[in-house]
């Protein structure tokens, strides 16, 4: 079965064609990736300083036809060969995701075709199938993208169990504010991860928030303020010298990022001790982060765990994930796939509600 995904939940266009051939034979999921296109909308939102939600619905429209003809090309495959269209059905940007809703369910009614509205989050969980060493199920996903924080278990395709999630910011706003605060452009995430590689170890002594709170919750936002602080108190010094602000600014972010990375790394060791699972993966734009990666690999070494990525471009939005999702739903039972035309999305959605059936 070849599967088209249609990704418009953000900031990125993205569109692919899945194959599930491999997948059925028990051969590497990456195999069947046939092509794909993407188009970040990053340079033209960066002037705002962050998303803004009508300029990306126009930007969608117009790149989503031309990044289909892309993946086609790419695969050497014509719309005919496709047998349904998935799409990003939310949570996201309302108008957002009417774009790729529209676009697919008019494509799949015009080729007489199922189409299957996809939880964004699902493709980020499910994404690490595509890396060269799968996850086995059941595995832990620590979930850090830039509208969520979540612990998740994962018992199975569509068997998904929340364990803890943030109570304010998200692991990626958290990052983008910071930067923001820094002087870095948005999204700050790749950024301010780069400018702490030059940065001291533990010159400020910034909180982890809720380290020790007992559940796998997380909250962000006191870190963001506790960084505004320290910028405040260094400016308030009247500092001129640029060289010592930028030595600052490499300090505070290696601060903020050792912080950041020990209490996603101590709540998701917590978990795995809990629940007894081996494989952790790890999804989302945050997922990309190199200091992240490094401590969750030292952590998962010392304790005998498994810890699995996502091909690492595949870590921010993408319509590989949402093909993929789309895909292992529709060949499993109850696959929520439809001939509707209506253009339905779910801007907030929550992915437990979307479970399948055991
Ligand atoms: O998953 P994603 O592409 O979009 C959402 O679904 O939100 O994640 C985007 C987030 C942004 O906040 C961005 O700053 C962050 O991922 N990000 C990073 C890195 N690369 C992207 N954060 C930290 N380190 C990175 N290397
Ligand atoms: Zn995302």
């Amino acid at each position: 079965m070849i599967v088209l995904g249609i990704e418009t939940s953000c900031d990125e266009t993205g569109v692919a064609l899945y194959n599930t051939t491999p997948w059925e034979a028990g051969k590497p999921a990456f195999e069947g990736i046939l092509g794909q296109g993407l188009h970040s909308q990053i340079a033209m939102h960066r002037d705002y300083g962050g998303v803004v939600p009508e300029l990306a619905s126009r930007d969608h429209i117009r790149r989503v036809l031309p990044l289909l003809d892309q993946s086609l090309a790419q695969s050497g495959l014509k719309l005919g060969d496709i047998d349904a269209v998935a799409y990003t059905q939310g949570p996201g940007l309302a108008g957002a995701l009417l774009v790729g809703s529209a676009f697919a369910k008019s494509l799949a009614q015009g080729l007489k075709l199922p189409s299957i509205g996809v939880h964004h989050l699902e493709g980020h969980l499910l994404s690490p199938l595509l890396g060269q060493t799968a996850p086995e199920f059941p595995f832990i996903a620590l979930l850090v993208s830039g509208g969520h924080t979540q612990l998740m278990k994962v018992s199975g395709i569509g068997q998904y169990e929340l364990l803890g999630e943030t109570l304010d910011d998200a692991a990626g706003e958290a990052f983008d504010k910071t930067a923001k605060l820094l002087g870095l452009d948005y999204p700050g995430g790749a950024a301010i991860s780069k400018l702490a590689e030059k940065g001291r170890v533990g010159i400020f002594d910034l909180p982890k928030p809720m380290l020790h709170s007992g559940d796998f919750d997380f909250s962000f936002s006191g870190l963001k303020t506790a960084v505004l602080n320290q910028v405040k108190k260094w400016e308030a010094n009247s500092h001129s010298d640029p060289q010592g602000r930028d030595q600052f600014h490499a300090d505070l972010a290696r601060s903020f990022v050792d912080a950041i990375v020990a209490v996603l790394v101590s709540k998701s060791e917590k978990v795995l001790e809990q629940t007894g699972c081996k494989h952790l993966v790890l999804a989302g734009g945050v997922g990309a982060n190199a200091q992240l990666r490094q401590a969750l690999n030292n952590m998962a070494s010392k304790r005998g765990y498994a810890v699995h990525y996502p091909p690492i471009e595949l870590c921010t939005d993408n319509g590989v994930m949402i093909a993929f999702a789309g895909a292992l739903r529709m060949l499993n039972q109850n696959n929520g796939s439809t001939r509707s035309g209506a253009f339905d999305v779910k801007p907030r959605w929550d992915l437990q509600s979307n479970n399948l059936a055991n």
